[in-house]
């Protein structure tokens, strides 16, 4: 599976790009060098009388008595264990009041739709409420998130709440990563691994209950379990279903599972302004940077709540607004920077909900993750740049991209309301009124209606539905990106000429991997060299770069990198060289630090290669390594990416084969100087370029060889002809 949650993994451009960006915006970074007051000034300045914000409307909030309850929490948070001060906070939650009505919906309903406010406490206490009610005797509690990174973190709250050990009682499980034991009773997830399991047990016994959380982000992952869940409750009476959402889609979904009632979770809403520029800034990562700073210098006590786009972006603001906050001298109280977004190793990750000491504040830089699937406490101050990063995948050449989008109407609310939620606050979003209005799109297209469908439709031919096209989704996908992943699937032969499942897309399935990396890995079994493959497969599954380049030594990085290289091999084996090297020193951390490589990217491998290892034992394929044959280990490459291959043009410019599409490698690749003239990619990505990701030289005459049904002769004649 492509984990929808890696966001930066998709766009092996991150780093050039963020490269680049930070050039420009070095430029606009004018007063690290000059003294407190000018600084001042001159941030007045910007912010009086380029572009103002101007107060558009006003949220009411809820009406309760606030005064009397922050009295009441001081009165009790005395003397207080730690463990009885995380019981007093649960039930000061929004949803505590309801806790028995609620119960007594679930033990009357099988369906379920519930619907509330962003930190009403629907992720962290309905599991628990489940579980003290005795829903877990007879099977587990399910939970699933469409990230991974709020999986850990909630998984990591509850068990706290609970009083137990993490993974013990209350688990989490994501690819490539089970934490939980048999004693597991509430298990948070990924939507993905929920759906991996309906392969292993397709009637989900051992769950007494699923919880399909954060319903309204619509993943692909997500939709395909509607459709699965909806079908089990129909044949297990006995099994519970809560589909769990933030926003005023309940309507939908009750309509999806068949009139199942609503269950409303009212928020605990503070009033809150927004306010939008009058004018849209040219660059919105500056402008959220001085709308922190603003905020800082002239606002009351109460954290902010930035969103961007992905890991770059976040790092490049950490950088300067560090910069720029040391600019404006000591008078100035501190601000606590804290980053989260899916690859922050763990460690860094709780930082963000820990509560703010006296007279500091805290700016958290987040991407959408902080828009509903985790609720940090405090916040006062949110600033909304008006963008998120987005896949969208043409059918027709088969390019899928990560490119930063201007998100919806939806989202937009989503965001402003996080300032509300621990005392009245305010949303500055840097784009005008009239960028909501006209030009925001109401709601985000669902993932499903653009991304690529092969490995979704391989797990529902696995699952027994044959006729993908009827299958019950909630918003169909074109039947333009149904036919192209039947196309590939059977260009794989994981599907006969009948569309029906063949024994190799069976082997296939058993890897949480795209299509072509598990066709691949089936195929290393003919060539004898599984063992190298699936370190081949590992590698390019890591989240994160591989190969480390700071900055101030990039001449070593590079030469560090062109070691791998040596004869022009292909960055597939170049990955494997790596993988060999570090596993001959022992998987030493210092030989990473010498050779600027990522040291955590590689146990990261390391951890996925020993996972791929067993699924290896599972479809019986003997652990074979053929090191030495390069042509074995590119013809196994090619077995799964022959859809994926590409011709020399002229100048550096290739042609895909079958779509005919002008593309290029990717300057970071190996083969970028050395332009072969027959290769096959990994992936393609497009920022300013159509590039080519992991490249491999290939002789033409192994596409015919190896997928006859797909290339006649023609298309691999070696000519320049066309
Ligand atoms: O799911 P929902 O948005 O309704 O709320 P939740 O995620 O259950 O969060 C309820 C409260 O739990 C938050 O307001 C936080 O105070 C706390 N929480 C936390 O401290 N750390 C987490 N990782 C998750 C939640
Ligand atoms: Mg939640």
């Amino acid at each position: 599976y492509r984990d929808p949650n890696a966001e930066d993994k998709m766009n092996p451009f991150a780093e050039q790009e963020a490269l680049e960006e930070r050039q420009i915006r070095k430029a606009t970074l004018k007063f690290d060098s000059r003294n407190r007051k000018q600084a001042f000034d001159e941030y007045q300045f910007v912010f009086d009388d380029q572009i103002d914000f101007v107060k558009t409307s006003v949220i009411d909030g809820d009406k309760f008595d606030y005064e009397e309850m922050v009295e009441d929490s001081h009165e009790k948070s005395r003397a207080k264990t730690a463990r009885e001060a995380l019981q007093e906070e649960r039930e000061k939650l929004p949803i505590y009041p309801y806790r028995e009505q609620l119960l007594q919906a679930v033990h009357d309903h099988q369906v379920l739709i519930i619907d509330g406010e962003t930190g009403s406490g629907k992720t962290t206490q309905i599991p628990q409420y489940l579980h003290e009610a005795g829903y877990t005797k007879h099977g587990m509690v399910a939970c699933t998130q469409p990230r991974r990174l709020a999986a850990i973190s909630v998984a990591a709250r509850v068990s706290k709440e609970m009083g137990v050990k993490l993974g013990h009682e209350v688990g989490y499980s994501i690819r490539f990563e089970d934490c939980t034991t048999d004693k597991t009773v509430i298990k948070y997830m990924t939507d993905g691994m929920l759906l991996r399991e309906f392969l292993g047990e397709p009637d989900l016994a051992s769950y007494s209950v699923l919880i399909v959380d954060e319903a309204h982000e619509r993943t692909l992952s997500t939709d395909i379990l509607f459709g699965l869940v909806k079908d089990i409750a129909r044949f297990r009476p006995d099994l519970k279903l809560l589909i769990s959402s933030a926003t005023l889609d309940a309507d939908k979904f009750s309509d999806y599972f068949d009139s199942a009632p609503k269950f409303k979770i009212p928020g605990r809403r503070y009033p809150y302004e927004i306010f939008n520029f009058t004018e849209a800034p040219s660059d919105y990562l500056d402008a959220a940077i001085e709308a922190s700073l603003k905020i800082h210098v002239t606002e009351p006590p109460g954290d902010i709540l930035v969103f961007l786009t992905g890991q770059e972006e976040i790092e490049t603001a950490e950088e300067n607004l560090k910069h720029r906050i040391r600019g404006l001298g000591t008078k100035i109280g501190e601000l606590k920077i804290c980053p989260i977004y899916a690859n922050l190793p763990t460690e860094l990750q709780a930082k963000i909900f820990d509560p703010t000491p006296e007279r500091v504040r805290k700016v958290v830089l987040a991407t959408n993750i902080a828009e509903t699937s985790l609720t940090i406490d405090g916040i006062k101050y949110v600033i909304d740049p008006g963008y998120c990063k987005m896949k969208s995948y043409n059918p027709r050449t088969g390019m899928e991209s990560l490119k930063v989008t201007p998100i919806s109407k939806a989202s937009a609310m989503q965001r402003a309301g996080r300032c509300g939620r621990t005392g009245p606050g305010k949303c500055f979003q840097l784009y005008t009124a009239y960028t909501f209005h006209k030009e925001m799109d109401d709601n985000t297209v669902p993932e499903i209606q653009r991304t690529n469908l092969a490995n979704v439709v391989l797990t529902l031919k696995c699952l027994g539905i044959d006729n993908v096209m009827h299958f019950d989704f909630m918003d169909p996908p074109s039947d333009d990106a149904l036919l192209k992943a039947l196309e590939l699937l059977y260009a794989l032969s994981a599907l006969n000429k009948f569309g029906e499942l063949t024994k190799v897309g069976r082997r296939m399935a058993e890897f949480p991997l795209d299509p072509t990396l598990s066709k691949m890995i089936v195929a290393s079994e003919k060539f004898k060299c599984s063992d190298d493959i699936i370190s081949i497969a590992a590698m390019l599954s890591v989240g994160k770069s591989i190969f480390y380049r700071p900055k101030d030594k990039q001449v070593y990085a590079d030469n560090a990198m062109r070691n791998f290289h040596t004869g022009n091999v292909g960055d597939h084996i170049a990955l494997l060289r790596v993988y060999n090297s570090w596993k001959e020193t022992n998987y030493s951390t210092q030989w990473c630090y010498e050779n600027y490589i990522q040291v955590r990217s590689m146990r990261q491998a390391r951890d996925i290669r020993d996972q791929l290892a067993g699924l290896l034992e599972r479809v019986e394929i003997e652990l074979t390594s053929n090191s030495s044959d390069f042509d074995a280990i590119k013809k196994s490459i090619t077995s799964g990416f022959f859809p994926h291959s590409a011709r020399l043009q002229k100048y550096g410019i290739y042609k895909t084969v079958k779509q005919s599409q002008n593309v290029r490698i990717h300057p970071g690749s190996g083969l970028a100087q050395v332009l072969p003239r027959w290769v096959v990619y990994h992936e393609l990505v497009l920022t300013t370029k159509e590039y080519m990701r992991q490249v491999t030289e290939i002789n033409p005459g192994w596409l015919a060889e190896i997928a006859p049904h797909y290339y006649q002769l023609k298309d691999v004649e070696d000519s320049y002809s066309n």
